[in-house]
Order: C-alpha cells, then sequence, then structure tokens
C-alpha cells in the first residue's frame, strides 16, 4: 500500500462547502490588514492562531467576522481565492464550489461588485492556469432578516452568470429555515440552485425543513440527521448529499473528539456523505487533511476514502458526462 498521504491526495476529489472567507490564512491576514493600513486586534501570526479556540459555531463566527474586515479591494478577493485554489491544486482537488457571504461586505461598504469580481477572476484563472474547474455559491446570513437576504439576491441579479446556487449560512440556532422560504423560492424561480447549512449545532427538525421549504440540492454539514432514524431513511432513500466537514465539527464541539464522529457510520447506511474544509484557515486543515483525519481517527479504507471521492464528484454541480469520467479517474487510482 503506498503512503496513504499520496494515496489521498492522487484521487480526484472535488470540495462542495468551503466559505472563501475561511480559507483566510493569517499570514494574509497580516498582510492585508498592513495593504490596506488597518490595525489588527493581533500582534503577530501566534497571536492570531492562540485566538482559535472555539467552544461552539457562534465563537468562531464572532472572529471570522472579524478577520473578514481586512478584505477590501478587489485585489485582496482574488487573493484570497486564488490562496484557496493553489491548495486546491496541491491537494488534487479538480472541481471546487465554494460559498462566500456578500453581506459580510457590504454592510460595512463593500460594494458587491468589488467583492465577486475578484473572487471570480481568481476563478477563471484557476481553470486557465490550474486546470481547476469551480461553480461558485452565494450565501445569506441567517442571522439577518430575509428582507436583508432579498436586498442581497437582487443586487447580486446583475452577475448571475458569475454564481450557480444560493446558500445559508452564520447561526442556526433561533434562526431555522423557515425564515428564508421565501427567498429560496425566489432565488429558486430565477433558476439558481440551493444548499442551505442545516443539523450543524441545529435539531434534526432543521433538517426536515431545510428539504421540505427550501427546496435544496444539498445539504451543508447534516451530521444531526444521525439522531433522527426517519431522517436518515430519507436521506438514504432520495440520495440528498450531506457536505460533511470533520475537523469543523470537532474545533466547533459538535463532536467532542474525531473517534465519535458518525460520517462512516452514516457512508455504510448508505448515505450521500462528502468531505469538505468548511473554514480550512481555522480549523487546521484543507480537504486532504480532512480525509486524512478520518483515516487515522476512525480507520477508513481506502476503498472507503475513494466512495467519498466519488460522492464529491457524484454530489457537485457539474454535468453529468464530467462526472462519469473523473469517477473513472478516481476507480483507477
Ligand atoms: N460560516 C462559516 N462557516 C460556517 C459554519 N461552519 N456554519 C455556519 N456558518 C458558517
Ligand atoms: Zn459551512
Amino acid at each position: 500500500m503506498k503512503n496513504m498521504t499520496d494515496f489521498i491526495t492522487q484521487l480526484p476529489k472535488a470540495e462542495l462547502h468551503l466559505h472563501l472567507e475561511g480559507s483566510l490564512e493569517p499570514e494574509l491576514m497580516l498582510k492585508l490588514a498592513q495593504r490596506n493600513k488597518l490595525s489588527l486586534p493581533y500582534d503577530d501570526i501566534a497571536a492570531i492562531k492562540a485566538a482559535y479556540e472555539f467552544g461552539n459555531l457562534q465563537d468562531f463566527l464572532d472572529i471570522y467576522y472579524q478577520g473578514a474586515n481586512v478584505l477590501q479591494t478587489e485585489q485582496d478577493f482574488f487573493d484570497l481565492t486564488w490562496g484557496y485554489l493553489l491548495r486546491c491544486k496541491e491537494q488534487g482537488v479538480v472541481h471546487t464550489e465554494p460559498c462566500f457571504d456578500p453581506q459580510t461586505h457590504t454592510d460595512r461598504g463593500i460594494p458587491f461588485q468589488v467583492v465577486i469580481n475578484g473572487i471570480s477572476s481568481a476563478l477563471k484563472q484557476a481553470q486557465t492556469q490550474l486546470g481547476i474547474s469551480s461553480y461558485l455559491i452565494l450565501s445569506f446570513l441567517r442571522h439577518l432578516p430575509e428582507e436583508a437576504a432579498f436586498e442581497t439576491l437582487e443586487m447580486a441579479l446583475p452577475y448571475r452568470d458569475q454564481f450557480i446556487a444560493v446558500g445559508l449560512d452564520s447561526s442556526e440556532m433561533g434562526h431555522p429555515p423557515e425564515k428564508f422560504q421565501r427567498v429560496f423560492a425566489k432565488a429558486r424561480a430565477e433558476g439558481f440552485k440551493a444548499v442551505a447549512h442545516a443539523g450543524e449545532e441545529g435539531p434534526p427538525e432543521y433538517v426536515w425543513s431545510t428539504l421540505d421549504l427550501l427546496n435544496v440540492d444539498r445539504i451543508d454539514h447534516g451530521v444531526r440527521a444521525y439522531e433522527d432514524a426517519e431522517l436518515m431513511q430519507r436521506l438514504i432513500d432520495e440520495q440528498v448529499p450531506l457536505t460533511v466537514c470533520p475537523l469543523s465539527n470537532t474545533r466547533l464541539k459538535v463532536f467532542t473528539d474525531m473517534a465519535d464522529h458518525t460520517i462512516l457510520k452514516m457512508l455504510e447506511q448508505g448515505v450521500m456523505v462528502t468531505v469538505n474544509s468548511d473554514d480550512p484557515a481555522y480549523f487546521g486543515g484543507y480537504v486532504a487533511e480532512n480525509y486524512q483525519a478520518l483515516y487515522e481517527s476512525l480507520e477508513m479504507t481506502p476503498a472507503q476514502l475513494q466512495q467519498l471521492a466519488i460522492n464529491s464528484i457524484k454530489a457537485s454541480f457539474l454535468p453529468q458526462d464530467t462526472k462519469n469520467s473523473i469517477i473513472l479517474q478516481i476507480e483507477s487510482v
């Protein structure tokens, strides 16, 4: 058996749950703060990393939104996205569907087009220079009112060819999916695909209502579905993809220990689970490190890791013929 790290790298993979703002490495955060003449509450990289001790999702979000303040110009958004894409290249990610939170930026006066143009030009360059394809996802912040999500969607419509889907993220508890039922219906009517975070910290009921009311193509996280046998059966019957993020789940205390993670049990029961990094700069690893953690802590076999890579392609928004050819490549690793 080859070295497992090499095996994981060599598997062609898609990443389907990645917040671009969550790929802001401490080094780039400091560089952008200097470039934009902003002061940070941290003196150096060690101080930034020391702040990354989270008790729950909200602890993390408070620091993550503060970090995003250094992103100001189109070049900043390009550099952020390009840095992430270089990691994709190193780790065998051949296709990515990253998301971004426009409201985090527009609410502090950064024009929407600055954000989306910086991101889009890096994604285009990755296709030509790195051979990595991508579709972008525009996420609404669920701690803000639905009206604000509608305004964001309106603002984004002139750029409709630059994103494929809408998403829903931020603080889950107390912000159930039904709060966004109308704006998701509008996005669907405009022809966008849809994904939403559900069942990360929130209960299985939020996964049910995300499926029933938001009409999503995938659930981001979804790990708490494991607590509800009837919901598990639905996920299996309908092959609803879950974009699971193992290192995120342990860092945000969704699971105490990686050995307790239920992704392997879900995979073995036939749920369409995939592996993703969520906010890699904050959680200690990009997608390959997430696969590696499952190998080390859950003793996943090469065949199971290969199945996870196949699932990532199946659950993507790629055309079927492209999916088929990448899956053949995965099977021959
Ligand atoms: N925004 C960035 N990462 C997130 C996560 N794991 N859950 C909800 N919102 C997020
Ligand atoms: Zn997420």
